[in-house]
């Protein structure tokens, strides 16, 4: 362990390893019920309590990178995949343990209850998720329909059901969802988007239409997000990708609102991750809007932005993910950086600031799990 780690360990409890990693490959027959996640680093972390090692799980740990993934994807197209509960959640499970990362992520995606409200979602090969009947007027949003969670999607529930039974015991599964804002850009650009012109225009020019979409999201997902809490997950991350394109004030009138909303109407005690990019400038905002950690994305120093939101808060992040394509010492010189900044305080969950990009090597992310561990102070009997 580096010397500063050492010193900076003031806060850890004595290195008793929460997680064996012996056990990490035997599936636990009764998982939930013996619920040892409670007792996990990750969970600990969440709720800034103090843990004998970082946790560190990463955005986007299922995906293009892993060479199995790619294997199923050969076979199944995307949106199958995710509609398929038994491989969904198979990639989930697989993903946690060929990484030995502390925490799994369901396997699906945010754009899913959009698909739901019937707009039409394809994923065009290279081009990124197309819907096909965009938001642009009040009419749009009136015809929008209405999504009973089970009925539409019932599948992710199924997975995260499944996941669950299969996962190691000790391990948290955590349940996403896109926030209103980023879910209203796909909406409203009908795709990916560099501006976020026709988002804005509309927040702009029909201020009433914008506030009627946010309602509509903010009902669909805390419904749908409660549901996945029922099925078993342990903790929420709530995706607000894009809402860094905002000034801070436009941030507070057109979205801390309903996010805010989304998280407060969550079922209590399960933690919430509330996570942006490009997001600097909006750090003390994110945290009114609510989250029990609050998400970094890498242009950020994580010291100074942990101190900006607070100590009783958790952060995750903030690896740059381009940092991955770098040779080993460098990806190892990069973690102990990230490391350094969160000075062992308990309450850091290691990850990076975005997902793993799909030119990524296994290896690459394999090491860096390992080096997080090292460094972040798991023992080496663990
Ligand atoms: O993190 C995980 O491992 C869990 C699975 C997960 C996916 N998408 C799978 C996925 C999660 C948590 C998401 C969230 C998601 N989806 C976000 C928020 C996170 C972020 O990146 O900011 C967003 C914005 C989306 C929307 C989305 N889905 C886009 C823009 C794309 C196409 C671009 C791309 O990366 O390919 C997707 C497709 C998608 N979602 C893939 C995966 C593994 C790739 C699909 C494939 O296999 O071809």
């Amino acid at each position: 362990m580096l010397g500063w780690l050492t010193v900076a360990c003031w806060t850890r409890k004595l290195p008793e390893p929460e997680f064996d990693k012996s056990k990490n490959a035997t599936k636990a027959v009764s998982g939930s019920q013996r619920a040892l996640w409670r007792d996990s680093v990750f969970i600990k972390a969440c709720k800034c309590q103090p843990v004998s090692y970082t946790p560190v799980w990463l955005m986007r740990q299922a995906g293009r990178f892993m060479p199995e993934y790619r294997h199923i994807r050969a076979k199944v197209g995307f949106l199958e995949l995710c509609k398929s509960p038994d491989l969904a959640a198979e990639v989930t499970v697989m993903a946690q343990e060929k990484l030995g990362v502390d925490a799994a992520i369901i396997f699906a995606d945010i754009l899913l209850p959009l698909e739901a409200m019937g707009v039409g979602l394809e994923y065009a090969k290279g081009d990124g998720p197309v819907i096909f009947n965009p938001v642009h007027l009040p009419a749009d949003v009136a015809r929008l329909a209405h999504v009973e969670i089970e009925d539409s999607l019932g599948f992710v529930l199924k997975a995260i059901t499944i996941a669950r039974s299969q996962l190691n015991a000790r391990i948290p599964l955590i349940g996403f969802a896109g926030a209103p804002f980023t879910l209203a850009s796909y909406l409203i650009e009908g795709g990916s988007a560099r501006h976020f012109d026709k988002t804005k225009s509309l927040m702009y020019t029909n201020p009433e239409c914008w506030h009627a979409l946010m309602e509509r999201l903010v009902d669909v997902t805390t419904r749908y997000l409660n549901a996945q809490i029922a099925a078993g997950v342990q903790a929420i991350q709530l995706f607000d990708s894009w809402v860094g394109c905002l000034a801070q004030e436009d941030y507070k009138e057109f979205v801390l609102p309903y996010t805010k909303q989304v998280i407060t109407t969550l079922n209590q005690g399960v933690p919430v991750i509330h996570f942006g990019t490009p997001t600097a400038h909006l750090l003390e905002l994110m945290r009114q809007a609510g989250g029990d950690v609050i998400g970094l994305d890498w242009r950020c120093n994580l010291d100074e932005a942990w101190r900006r939101v607070g100590y009783d808060v958790a952060v995750q992040g903030n690896l740059d993910p381009v940092v991955l394509l770098a040779e080993p010492a460098v990806i190892k010189k990069q973690a102990a950086r990230v490391l350094q900044q969160a000075q062992g305080r308990p309450g850091h969950i290691f990850n990076l600031g975005h997902g793993v990009l799909p030119n990524t090597p296994f290896d690459h992310v394999r090491f860096l799990v390992e080096s997080v561990h090292e460094l972040g102070g798991q023992s080496s009997d663990a």
